[in-house]
């Protein structure tokens, strides 16, 4: 029997670059199931087709095969009709659309039997929005990863301030907070612990306290 550990939590709060590092760790798979949408949202900025397109969205999934492979490394290469589209997923282009169409049911539906087929024959820590309340309700250990709005705020604001985005921290905090009540109200698949999962706190941690904290949970509930 493979084992899963579910990683969910809202954006900023550090889940992928913690999962990844914490799955290397254990040697356990890491998937990146943003990277799901992303790629559905590339497809259809392709087709142009507009966001708020419903059905426009629903049409390309029967043009789209998906699949997601491992380098040596153990990174994800996630392929859109067998091409590589692991770096073009990473646009703000992408992301706006990759919102847009997580929002949609039938995309949802479309990406369950990928990510739940992954973890059937693999040691898995798969991060997301819903994978313990939804992907994986039967996943060893769900952890629910947070952290306050302003110190994820401050993170990403230090982030842009070392790429040379020019931002002010007032306006990213807006952001955050924006995006955070968007996911928790949506209707479908809304951003909540699941029952049994862990909540993690990371607003007092830095990188690798918080990555200490995650393998000591798993390890004490695996
Ligand atoms: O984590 P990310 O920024 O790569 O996610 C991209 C988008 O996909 C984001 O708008 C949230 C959404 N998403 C989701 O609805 N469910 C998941 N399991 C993962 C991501």
């Amino acid at each position: 029997m493979s084992i899963a550990i579910a990683i969910d939590g809202p954006a900023g709060a550090g889940k992928s670059t913690l999962s990844r590092k914490v799955a290397e760790e254990l040697s356990f798979i890491y998937v990146d199931t943003g990277a799901l949408y992303r790629t559905i949202g590339l497809a259809a900025a392709r087709k142009n087709i507009n966001k708020e397109d419903t059905n426009g969205i629903v049409s390309i999934l029967s043009e789209i095969k998906i699949e997601l492979a491992f380098n040596d490394e153990g990174a994800q290469i996630v392929l859109l009709n067998g091409e590589d589209v692991s770096g073009l997923i990473r646009t703000p282009e992408a992301s706006m659309y990759a919102s847009a169409v997580s929002a949609v049911p039938e995309v949802r539906a479309f990406l369950l039997d990928l990510q739940r087929n992954i973890a059937k024959s693999e040691n898995v820590i798969m991060d997301g929005r819903d994978i313990g309340t939804v992907v994986l309700p039967d996943a060893k250990v769900k952890i629910f990863l947070t952290a306050s709005a302003e110190t994820r705020a401050m993170r990403r604001y230090k982030e842009n301030i070392e790429k040379g985005i020019d931002c002010r921290y007032e306006e990213v905090l807006r952001d955050v907070n924006e995006r955070d009540y968007k996911d928790i109200h949506r209707d479908i698949a809304p951003l909540k612990p699941a029952d049994d999962s862990i909540t993690l706190d990371t607003s007092e941690l830095d990188f690798e306290g918080s990555k200490q904290l995650i393998l000591k949970t798993i390890k004490e509930n695996i």
